[in-house]
């Protein structure tokens, strides 16, 4: 049987380092409700003249080396984005163009912090249907440009970053056994952007009212992630026929540490197999998987063989969970 399977995994954080202490002198909040509530210590954030396709570049380059893959043998690019560098064109194009990937073709996908997690499911379709044989799937976030830095609620958990693996088809028993994607259209405006679309063009009132700032209603949010993470995970465990006991990695996706230890608890997976890096990244929304998984492979936690499910949950509602055999 055909599967999709990550050879190659690379990631990449911007050098800028605001750590809770800075953010003590810019809003009102303190390093100790930041760690309690959300296990964040510190962040990556761009400089000015970085956008997202700066940190989509370097986390491939790192990706395709780790595969042994050039650029030009490329056939498909996607980007799962929610900071796209501009409208048009999609930053998957771009970063084509950057990367000298001559054959591919690709698109942007936007599922917020699920997108990396959607990204596997459409790849694997497109490896079990023979339309592609080369895959680059990227999630990369420049969150801080889209960031109100005045409101507490929200400067504190989003960051920047990149993650990218790439896949290929193999016949076998490893790569992606299962997977399964949710969406609840209903709760869209538990967390959205409200200007800068087609509801809400740029302008000199949009501005002024702070609509091209992320809205968050964080505390429904947090209840609906956890018991949508679990239930999700679970349906995959069991298409695949998989005990949680015999996972080997569990990387969630990291918006906040207490929501990733209530759905481990759970799912019954103890902590010595949950992957977390929170606590210097924050939340990077759809780099915040592939960000995790690259460490945690460059750690060798992911060995040949092991069982690794991904669970991520974001704005839409979107939420998804994907198991691979590495
Ligand atoms: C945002 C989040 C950390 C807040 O934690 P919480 O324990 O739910 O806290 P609450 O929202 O109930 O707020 C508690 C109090 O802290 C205050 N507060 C909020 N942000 C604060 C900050 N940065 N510093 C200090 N106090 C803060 C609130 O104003 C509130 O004060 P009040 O009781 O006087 O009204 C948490 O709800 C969360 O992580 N939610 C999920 C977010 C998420 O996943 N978003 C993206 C989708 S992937």
């Amino acid at each position: 049987m055909v599967r999709a399977r990550i050879v190659g995994t690379g990631a990449y954080v911007p050098e800028r380092v605001i750590t809770n202490y800075d953010l003590e002198k810019m809003v009102s909040t303190s390093d100790e409700w930041i760690v309690t509530r959300t296990g964040i210590r510190e962040r990556r954030v761009v400089f000015p003249d970085q956008a997202t396709s700066d940190l989509a570049v370097e986390a491939s380059r790192r990706a395709l080396e780790a595969a042994g893959v050039g650029a030009a043998d490329l056939d498909l690019i996607i980007v799962a984005t929610l900071t796209p560098d501009m409208w048009v064109p999609s930053t998957a194009c771009v970063l084509q163009a950057k990367l000298g990937a001559k054959k591919a073709w690709g698109f942007d996908l936007n599922a917020a912090c699920s997108g990396f997690v959607y990204g596997l499911w459409v790849v694997d379709q497109f490896i079990r249907a023979g339309g592609a044989r080369r895959v680059l799937l990227v999630g990369a976030e420049v969150l801080s440009k889209i960031v109100d830095w005045e409101d507490r609620n929200t400067c504190v958990l989003f960051a920047d970053g990149a993650g990218a693996v790439v896949i290929v088809p193999e016949d076998g028993e490893r790569g992606l056994l299962g997977a399964r994607m949710r969406s609840d259209g209903e709760g869209w405006r538990m967390v959205y952007m409200p200007g800068g679309g087609t509801a809400i063009p740029p302008s000199h009132e949009s501005l002024d009212g702070r609509y091209h700032y992320l809205k968050m209603n964080g505390n429904e949010l947090f209840k609906v992630a956890v018991r949508a993470m679990e239930e999700v995970a679970r349906v995959v465990l069991a298409d695949c026929g998989i005990r949680a006991e015999e996972l080997d990695l569990f990387v969630p996706h990291q918006a906040n540490l207490r929501i990733i230890q209530a759905t481990a608890k759970r799912l019954n997976i103890p902590d010595e197999k949950i992957y977390v890096n929170i606590d210097r990244y924050g939340n990077t929304s759809a780099a915040s998987v592939p960000l995790a998984l690259d460490e945690a492979h460059r750690q060798a936690l992911v060995r040949p063989g092991d069982l690794v499910l991904m669970d991520a949950f974001g704005g839409g509602l979107t939420w998804g969970a994907a198991l691979v055999r590495w």
